[in-house]
């Protein structure tokens, strides 16, 4: 069997840990490309010397030249600016989508029939640069976003409750932000619900802590945002993908009337397999989550129009 392929372009943080991590998933040969000389040719010499102590024998090496990244199975994006203490996602939008756009044309140049995973922030309007920028067809093209989101809102769960998190089942829908939708309705530990097993108060406190997530770390770094668990789960869908796992996994997927919502990348229930974004998971929401989903679509929105004046789209 063809022994699979990862590019991951940025060998920043997050991009470092995620070819760390898809290494040691056993993903295949990995690629780290950034623009920095001698960054990724030597975070990935580091890693491919870890290769004998984990048993792992795909190859990992750095390059700044596209050429080195052909015939990738999996892109995944994590190029761009990270967040600082006092900035939003959306405050990266005009410096980061123009490095999008940029590495996913080169990319795909080398690499037509890949699967691309977007990572850099903000994710709902970077993972449309992407789409746009590319012409791939929806099923290709996915955003990380839901999997870190509901990976945090089950390890806070877990913690309230007491449990392993690997018992708590979660989704966070709709946008990676403020108006991002833990639903607390379907959460549940081992199939009893949570709503059960905590007040009203303490899972309210839990929505909030998870939708400012992402800030809680910044506020301790203060020099960056969180990797390892974004990683972590950007690797869980590309694991997905070129394992055909069919895991059912939160993303941002392009939606074409699946929620009420047409024309624009929102976190989802999607099914990842060899053919990318398989299946969206659509259900019935209640009105008040339908009105909070609404929230985040129209903060999506405001986020393309940005992207598109930006690029001049
Ligand atoms: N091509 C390739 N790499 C690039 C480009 C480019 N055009 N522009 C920037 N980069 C690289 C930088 O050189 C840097 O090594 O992207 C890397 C970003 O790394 P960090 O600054 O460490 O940022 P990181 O924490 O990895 O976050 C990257 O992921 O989760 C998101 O919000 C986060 O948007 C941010 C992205």
């Amino acid at each position: 069997m063809k022994k699979g392929k990862v590019t991951v372009i940025g060998a920043g943080h997050v991009g470092a840990t995620t070819a760390h991590w898809a290494a040691i998933e056993g993903l295949g040969d990995i690629v780290l490309m950034d623009v920095l000389e001698g960054i990724p040719q030597g975070k990935a010499l580091d890693q491919s010397q870890f290769r004998s102590i984990h048993g792992i024998s795909c190859d990992i090496t750095g390059t700044n030249d596209y050429r080195d990244t052909r015939d990738s199975d999996v892109i995944i994006i994590t190029a761009g600016i990270a967040r600082k203490p006092g900035m939003s996602r959306d405050d990266l939008l005009a410096t980061n989508v123009k490095i999008v756009k940029d590495v996913t044309e080169k990319a795909l140049e080398q690499s037509p029939d890949a699967y691309v995973v977007v990572v850099t922030n903000p994710i709902d309007a970077m993972v449309y640069t992407s789409f746009k920028a590319s012409n791939l067809p929806k099923n290709r093209i996915v955003g990380m976003a839901g999997v870190l989101d509901s990976a945090r809102y089950r390890s806070f769960l877990a913690d309230a409750i007491g449990v392993s998190p690997k018992d708590v089942n979660a989704i966070v829908m709709g946008i990676h932000g403020d108006y991002m939708l833990p639903l607390a309705r379907l959460a549940n530990v081992a199939g009893v619900p949570v709503t059960e097993l905590l007040s009203k108060d303490e899972i309210d406190a839990i929505i909030k802590r998870t939708q400012g997530g992402g800030a809680e770390i910044i506020g301790h770094l203060k020099t960056g945002s969180a990797y390892y668990t974004p990683a972590a789960a950007a690797v869980e869908m590309a694991k997905s993908i070129m394992f055909d796992e069919k895991r059912v996994l939160p993303c941002a997927c392009y939606l074409e009337g699946e929620f009420d919502i047409s024309g624009y990348f929102l976190g989802v229930p999607a099914v990842l397999g060899a053919n990318g974004v398989e299946k969206i998971l659509k259900f019935n929401l209640t009105k008040e989550e339908k009105e909070l989903l609404k929230q985040s679509v129209e903060k999506v929105k405001e986020q393309v129009a940005s992207v598109n004046k930006v690029l001049g789209w």
